[in-house]
């Protein structure tokens, strides 16, 4: 992606690939998709495709991927053992992040499961600059606890700070005294932190960090699943690093850490996953649970193919015009939400824009799950599938109170190459209408509530039927526009 200035004077991002393979997309009138909504249950993730037009949902596993990655899935090795697959990915990420050890397994939070079953003991607490879903399920799931640690700063919505990803070092320190080390199972950085806005970490934090763990004996943990933003922000942001390769920036957090996992449905544009660590102990103390869970050693449950089109993946993450493309597009995006006056949270991260979901809908009690409603609201005006990223993602405490999120959240993830500008400008139209009925938007509440990651697969209920009153005002609005 290229920002380049046009002779009007507009800078306008353009697009450094062109499209040579389309899906068709429908966009139901307004009616049909309250229906597809009611019977979704209030949950995006129960959506069915075919009712979606642009889908928000996530980035991962739905990035486009190039054609010298469906180009390299022709040639995959079909062997159960000792595949030369496997052997091409292994130096690929090598030469991305310079690790010895890498062991596969099929996505992010099968990484999560190995991880925390070998370094989570019952009691234990994980520092984190912030959790994400599966990652936090895992760690409790084997008796642990998640304690987050990121700076004040990368919490609230509105900001200048660049890295709001980054860890705060008097957290780190009194935890550290607090709990004494031996109580710390591990202390993990995600980079691109996904559930605060997709917020990057910067490389001073990331190495002050890692310091004092080297000197307290704490095995330090990096989630890279979204570091191709976070490579694009250390480049773009941290002028230290601005005429750095992107192979030395990730060569350099590599050093930093003890073990890196990431999801290559993010990082890649595939669909699989990784550990990484130069240390023989810790691989040895995880290899064993890769073909347990996973399959074996040499495709850890995944596909050949996708192992080829991860490779490929990898070493074009390493381009600054792919890995551009969604951080220009998230900001393009950004500006024309702030145009509608639009809550958001700033500075634009990576991954998608975040929708301030408790401003947004004020009207309405955390209990009554605003970052829901709002993103069931912009699926009936918008034909639009976000992502709820609130109080409905967290996990109820032992005794069945509410885990209330501090920030609620609205994800319009902006999957890689997948959307033209046009597209996202009708995504923010949609909403800046929304913004301006946004009194007509109601609580919801569960009528089925799963107890592990309920936003997956939870049903819900609109409180006094409100989906009625936006389908109504949006046939006045529009007449008989889609
Ligand atoms: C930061 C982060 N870590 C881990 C995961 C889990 O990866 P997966 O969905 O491949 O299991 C995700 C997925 O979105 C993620 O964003």
């Amino acid at each position: 992606m290229a920002n380049l200035k046009f002779y009007s004077g507009e800078q306008v991002p353009l697009e450094m690939h062109k499209v040579r393979m389309v899906q068709r997309l429908n966009l139901l009138p307004v009616e049909q998709r309250k229906t597809a909504m009611e019977e979704a249950g209030f949950n995006t993730f129960l959506l069915k495709n075919r009712d979606v037009f642009m889908d928000m949902l996530t980035d991962s596993g739905v990035n486009a991927m190039s054609e010298n990655q469906y180009a390299a899935m022709l040639q995959a090795d079909d062997s159960y053992a000792g595949s030369e697959t496997f052997y091409r990915l292994e130096k690929a990420l090598s030469d991305v992040f310079g690790m010895k050890y890498y062991l596969p397994a099929h996505q992010g939070r099968a990484c999560e499961n190995i991880i925390s079953n070998v370094f989570v003991k019952p009691g234990k607490t994980v520092l984190t600059n912030y959790h994400f879903t599966t990652a936090k399920a895992m760690i409790t799931l084997y008796g642990g606890v998640v304690e987050e640690i990121v700076k004040d700063e990368g919490l609230k919505i509105t900001s200048s700070d660049l890295f709001k990803g980054d860890i705060d070092m008097e957290k780190l320190d009194e935890a550290i005294k607090r709990l004494k080390e031996e109580n710390i199972a591990f202390l993990r950085i995600e980079s691109g932190t996904n559930l605060i806005g997709g917020q990057p970490v910067s490389m001073k934090n990331m190495k002050e960090v890692t310091d004092i763990c080297k000197k307290r004996g704490i095995i330090s943990v990096y989630d890279a699943s979204l570091l191709a933003d976070n490579l694009y922000f250390i480049k773009t942001r941290d002028p230290k690093y601005k005429d750095m390769s992107l192979e030395q920036i990730s060569h350099e957090i590599a050093g930093f850490f003890d073990i890196i996992y990431f999801s290559a449905r993010k990082l890649g544009c595939a669909r699989g996953g990784g550990i990484l660590t130069s240390n023989y102990d810790l691989y040895y103390k995880m290899r064993e649970l890769v073909p347990l869970y996973e399959g074996f050693i040499t495709y850890g449950g995944m596909s050949v193919r996708e192992m080829e089109a991860m490779a490929v993946g990898l070493r074009e993450t390493m381009d600054i015009d792919v890995i551009s493309q969604t951080p220009i597009f998230v900001e393009a995006l950004a500006h024309e939400l702030q145009k509608k006056n639009v809550p958001i949270v700033t500075p634009p991260g990576g991954l998608g824009c975040h929708i301030d979901a408790k401003t947004f809908c004020e009207h309405l009690p955390q209990e009554q799950y605003p970052a829901g409603a709002l993103v069931a609201a912009i699926y009936i005006a918008s034909g639009v599938r976000l992502m709820e990223r609130g109080t409905l993602s967290e996990q109820r405490n032992p005794d069945g109170s509410e885990v209330f999120a501090i920030m609620e959240l609205g994800r319009m993830a902006v999957p890689k190459r997948v959307f033209t500008l046009s597209q996202i400008k009708y995504a923010a139209d949609r909403v800046g209408w929304l913004y301006d009925n946004r009194k007509l938007i109601g609580g919801l509440k569960f009528v089925e509530e799963p107890s592990v990651l309920r936003f997956f697969f939870g049903r819900l209920e609109s409180i006094g039927g409100w989906q009625d009153k936006i389908a109504a005002k949006f046939r006045a609005d529009f007449g008989d526009s889609l």
